[in-house]
Formats: structure tokens, sequence, C-alpha cells
């Protein structure tokens, strides 16, 4: 059968990463989560001191990128692949409400972007993939032949984050959970290299109202269509 790419963008908290998941699975394609890339380059930047309270070194980070190695690997209990860090796993760690509010700031770096974006195209090459982030319709991925867009409002989006973490069991408040969402938002909506824009010939999906299954089907449909 025909393989085309997927790209699903959209903001934070969409439910991109659960749809897309879903797709591939179905379809029997490989899922690439680009922004657990750029939550690997955040946490390397933690752990190697680069980023302190609101102090970040980012000439540091990018004479430093050579030495980060982002993988996946797929774990056939969860269904999917999770993210390593020169071979170690940090899939767990890279959630963390501490490594999204610095993401974005790492993620505005164009020696970040180019690094992660050559690595994203070059495992979409044989195409079979349902990838999502902030840019892989506009950037990575031009010629995919399904764009999405996911959109719902901020507390729908910041409520389902909030949920995610307290059932991980972090400790954290709605209102930052809220705040964080709106500030990512923000600072991918407004960077100077590749921002968060919808390309103009993706399909925009308000999920603000669907249950999962109805968007899930939704999606799948407009596959479907597509191949
Ligand atoms: O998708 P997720 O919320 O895990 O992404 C974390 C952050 O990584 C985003 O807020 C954004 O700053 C960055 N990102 C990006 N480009 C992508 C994917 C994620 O800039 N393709």
């Amino acid at each position: 059968m025909n393989k085309i790419t997927i790209a699903i963008d959209g903001f934070s908290s969409t439910g991109k990463s659960t749809v897309a998941k879903q797709l591939a699975k179905a379809l029997g394609y490989v899922y690439v989560d680009s922004g657990a890339m750029y939550r690997a380059v955040t946490f390397y930047a933690m752990e190697n001191g680069l980023i302190n309270d609101d102090d970040f070194n980012s000439e540091a980070l990018i004479y430093q990128l050579q030495d980060i190695n982002i993988s996946f690997k797929f774990n056939a209990n969860l269904g999917f692949a999770e993210v390593y860090l020169n071979e170690v796993n940090i899939e767990k760690q890279i959630r963390t409400l501490e490594v999204s509010s610095f993401v974005s700031q790492v993620a505005a770096i164009s020696e970040v972007r180019q690094k992660l974006v050559e690595q994203q195209q070059k495992m979409g090459k044989n195409k079979g993939v349902v990838m999502d982030g902030r840019d892989i319709g506009t950037i990575v991925f031009p010629d995919a032949e399904l764009k999405l867009f996911m959109t719902a409002s901020a507390e729908t989006r910041a409520e389902r984050r909030y949920q995610e973490l307290i059932e991980r069991g972090d400790k954290v408040e709605y209102n930052a959970v809220l705040n964080n969402v709106q500030e990512r938002d923000y600072i991918d909506s407004n960077r100077k290299d590749s921002p968060l824009v919808k390309a103009k010939d993706a399909i925009e999906i308000d999920n603000s109202n669907l249950t999962l299954e109805e968007q899930f089907n939704k999606i799948l449909q407009l596959a479907k269509m597509t191949i």
C-alpha cells in the first residue's frame, strides 16, 4: 500500500500525541514525537548546569550540541517509542513541568532546531510516518500528504495536562499549568525561527468538544481518504 507522511501540528496539550499514536498504530506507521526531542535537549541543559533558575547559558548549549545524541527505541509494552538521551531512557524525566517551563526557550534557538529538523527529516524519509510538533507541516515536511492543525481552548488544554501530571503523581497547581501552556504558546508562536503557524494546506481540528474516539475516527477517515 502507498505510504504517506502525516504531519500533526498545534498548540501545547491539544492531544496531538494521543491521536498521532492511535493513528500510527492503526496504519502500521512509525510515530515520532518531535516535542520529546526538544524536551531531551532541555533536559540535557538542565542536567549539565546550563539552566539555573532563570539563567540559561544558550551559548554553551550550542557549543555542546555535538555531544547530544537523541534516539527512540520502541517499547512493546507501551506500544510506542521512548526517547533516549545519549543511550539513557529519559521518557519520564522530560514530562515534568520544570522541563516544560524551559523547553520553549531552548526550542527558539536556531542551532537546536537545525540539528533536530535534520534528524526528523531523516526519520521520515521513507514515509509511513506520523510526526507531531509545531513546525512539521511547515518546515520539516512541507510536502506531507496530510497535514492537521489541532486546536482547543487554553483552559481545556491546561485541564488535560493538569490531570496527566496529577495522575503521574506530580504535585502541581492548575494555574501553574495554565500559565505554562499559555506562555509556551506565546513563545512558540512568536519566535523568529519556524514559529508555530497553521500550514496553508493543513486541516484544522478543534477538539474542545470531541471525545477521543470521535477525534480518532475523524482523523483516521481523513488519512484513509488521503492514502
Ligand atoms: O509537543 P510538546 O508539548 O512536548 O513540545 C514541547 C515544546 O517543544 C513546545 O512547546 C515547543 O517549544 C517545542 N517544539 C518545537 N517544535 C516542534 C515540537 C516541539 O518547537 N516540532
